[in-house]
């Protein structure tokens, strides 16, 4: 009796030393130990014969049963401790960090070219004593042309093709122009020393120098002793500071209906040239008058420039339209 459950036990124990070598991962090794020492094992029917096992034996019977089942224990735990390091091994392989990769660059956004020319304008102005001044974009008809001495049938309406809503007397201001009246009506009597800054449309085929949505830069001065020759060193000293002292800067005979006289600034090009940088004058009697000034006491001068040109001259830009097509090959340039 004995004899055959010696034998019982050492084939057993085989028998679980062959599966246990070969079993691979941690989930092999549990259920080993489910079918050789759980419940319903592989053990517990040899437990089950001891009862009929003579008394005699019956110690020695035991005690080859428990050995067993401790060698098997010991076994398993061996085998799960060898699977799981594998296993760790792995994971740890597979999560590993590689610090030779390259890094992830992060991209930083930046000011588009328009917003630098005007915040180096607004630079050079507010040295000058210029204040800020933004006004809408949606104009009435009669601060974009009436009140700035445009009327409805003057041949200067040519000169803007004009978007009109589906308001009556309602437009999109084609100039910075009408600020001149906002600010002059909001100041009265006071002086004024202001530029005027925003978008502004027209109606217009696009090309290389025009665009129906571009930007200007106005400026007004208004007091009680504003002359040309403050006009003049004004504008000198802008073109100077904006381009170099080295441009010669020419004051042409223009025409514009808001003011008298009026001049075209014009500055060297460097190559016995001369480049068109921006429209001013006097500010006309009838516009100080509209904007609630005495033009027997005060007097004021203006002027108005392209942003968009402005900037294409500065950083030699050929086309207007690269500066709204939004290809970052052109943007990152700035
Ligand atoms: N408003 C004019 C335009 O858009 C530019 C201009 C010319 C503005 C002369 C002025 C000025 O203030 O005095 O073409």
């Amino acid at each position: 009796m004995l004899d055959t459950l010696k034998q019982h036990v050492e084939r057993l124990y085989h028998q679980a030393d062959v599966e246990l070598r070969q079993a691979g991962s941690s989930q092999a090794c549990e259920a080993l130990r489910v079918k050789y020492l759980g419940r319903n094992g592989l053990l517990t029917p040899l437990l089950q014969q001891l009862k009929d096992i003579p008394a005699d034996q019956k110690a020695q019977a035991g005690k080859l049963i428990n050995d067993l089942k401790e060698a098997l224990q010991a076994q398993l735990d061996e085998a799960t401790r060898r699977v799981t390091l594998v296993e760790q091994e792995h994971q740890l392989a597979q999560e590993a960090v590689d610090v030779t990769l390259p890094g992830r660059p992060r991209t930083l956004g930046r000011l588009h070219p328009i917003t630098q020319t005007l915040y180096e304008l607004y630079d050079i102005f507010g040295h000058m004593g210029f204040q800020i001044y933004e006004t809408r974009e949606v104009e009435l008809d009669e601060m974009n042309f009436q009140l700035l001495n445009i009327p409805p049938d003057h041949p200067a309406r040519d000169m803007h093709d004009t978007f009109y809503t589906k308001t009556p007397g309602v437009v999109l201001r084609t100039h910075t122009s009408p600020g001149q009246m906002h600010v002059m009506r909001e100041r009265r009597p006071h002086p004024i020393r202001v530029v005027l800054p925003g978008k502004c449309y027209r109606f217009e085929q696009t090309d290389a120098s025009h665009e129906w949505m571009f930007y200007q830069l106005e400026g007004l001065a208004v007091g009680t002793n504003v002359t040309l020759a403050d006009l003049k060193g004004t504008l000198t000293a802008f073109v100077h500071r904006c381009f170099g002292q080295d441009r010669k800067v020419q004051f042409r005979c223009s025409y514009f209906p808001f003011t008298e006289p009026s001049m075209e600034v014009a500055m060297s090009d460097g190559r016995g040239g001369w480049l068109e940088i921006l429209g001013s004058g006097m500010v006309h009697p009838v516009v100080l008058e509209n904007g609630g000034y005495d033009p027997a006491r005060y007097s004021g001068f203006a002027f108005g420039m392209g942003v968009d040109r402005i900037a294409m001259l500065k950083y030699g830009i050929d086309d207007i339209r690269h500066f709204y097509a939004n290809d970052q090959r052109f943007l990152s340039q700035f």
